[in-house]
């Protein structure tokens, strides 16, 4: 090994560079890819790269900036956090418990994912305070309902219910690579495997990634397909606004829809009660032709008032990108890809080092733009 190969990544891009490398390519695929022609993907990068900061002068920014935030409820040590993601466990052997005790450790929300790779109940216990539960409104009622009493037994506080997902996105990439569930690697696949031996070697020592939320449910014996055709079933077009409702009069703690891009319905879920809205859409990876979040956010703020709680994900890669966000109307964002491919990059030493960057960052940026806090 050269004796730069070791030299830290120094942003979240440079991350992303490092998880590539050491990653096969269905999996580093599965992760980065988007819906479509990834045109969506690009915009959500585009809008923060077109959105500017006025630099400020002679404000003395010689203390430490106080980088804290209230957001439902609660103050958070930094205004970003960690959103749900499925499988993430084909990023590395444990992602989902890493990142839920960094997001505790550091005093940021966690969002356990419905498809997370460890169960709901882990994912509380490593996260008492920051871990919050995403859920999909799947086909199965009984499911959904066992979800939700789980959660809530697991002692949540916050539902977070994913609204863009009434359809699967097609994700290009992955029907390319042929990354199905379960796996079938044929030869290009064993290629990619054994040309990325960190990675294989990890994966073959922990076992593959599960649904552990959701093998409970499918019918004892069942193999994986029927694993993987119940997490097919576990989102579907039948959430609506009455069953948003539902869950309203059933959850006793804060409830957040997470994947709103247009006024109106943000002005409904504010109206239905909901405590918060996530603006975002899904990091690309659903429709294709949405718009960017960022580029959403201030229709959707004039729309719900200026105290009502919005959070943005899509995109955010850096200090100057929370700035951005938080101009743009956003009180909290989340950032997705890039904790993965930090864990991917460089295990529990990578979501550390990501930490102290992000908020390197965002103190720096903070300072030039004449603020001694948010
Ligand atoms: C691999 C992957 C899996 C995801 N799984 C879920 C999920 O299970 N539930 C959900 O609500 N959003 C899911 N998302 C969307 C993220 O929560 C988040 O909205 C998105 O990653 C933000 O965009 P960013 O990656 O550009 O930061 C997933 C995203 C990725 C990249």
């Amino acid at each position: 090994m050269s004796l730069f190969a070791r030299r830290p990544p120094a942003s979240a891009e440079d991350y992303r560079a490092a998880a590539r490398a050491r990653m096969p390519r269905f999996a580093f695929d599965f992760i980065d890819g988007g819906a479509g022609t990834e045109a969506g993907l690009a915009r959500n990068r585009a809008a923060f790269a077109d959105a500017l900061l006025m630099p400020r002068a002679l404000v003395n920014t010689d203390a430490p900036a106080d980088t804290a935030r209230a957001f439902l409820g609660r103050a958070w040590r930094l205004p970003f956090g960690i959103p749900p993601i499925g499988l993430a466990g084909i990023a590395w052997p444990g992602v989902d418990r890493i990142l839920a005790a960094a997001a505790e450790r550091h005093g940021v929300p966690y969002v356990a994912s419905t498809p997370a790779t460890d169960t709901l109940e882990a994912l509380k216990a490593a996260a008492p305070r920051s871990g919050m539960f995403q859920l999909y409104v799947g086909r199965s009622e009984e499911i959904t309902d066992d979800l939700v009493t789980r959660a809530e037994a697991a002692g949540y506080e916050d539902l977070v219910v994913t609204v863009d997902v009434p359809r699967p996105g097609k994700r290009l990439r992955d029907v390319r690579n042929g990354f199905a569930l379960p796996l079938r690697p044929g030869p290009r696949m064993v290629l990619d495997l054994l040309t990325h031996p960190a990675w294989s070697l990890a994966m073959a020592r922990h076992g593959a990634p599960r649904f552990a939320n959701l093998e409970r449910y499918a019918a004892p014996g069942a193999g994986a397909r029927s694993l993987a055709e119940l997490m097919a079933g576990q989102s579907s077009g039948r959430l609506d606004w009455a069953l948003v409702g539902d869950l309203r009069r059933r959850w006793k703690g804060r409830l957040v829809l997470k994947g709103i891009l247009a006024p109106e319905d943000a002005a409904r879920a504010a109206a239905e009660g909901a405590d918060a809205v996530m603006v975002s859409n899904h990091g690309g990876r659903q429709l294709d032709a949405a718009p960017a979040p960022l580029a959403a956010l201030p229709a959707v703020r004039a729309a719900v008032g200026p105290d009502f709680p919005l959070a943005l994900d899509g995109g955010v890669r850096s200090g100057e990108d929370m700035l951005k966000a938080l101009e743009a109307g956003a009180d909290f964002v989340f950032l997705g890809r890039p904790f993965l491919f930090a864990v991917a990059a460089r295990g529990a030493a990578g979501a550390e080092a990501l930490f102290a960057l992000l908020a390197a960052e965002l103190e720096s940026a903070l300072a030039q733009t004449g603020r001694t806090g948010l």
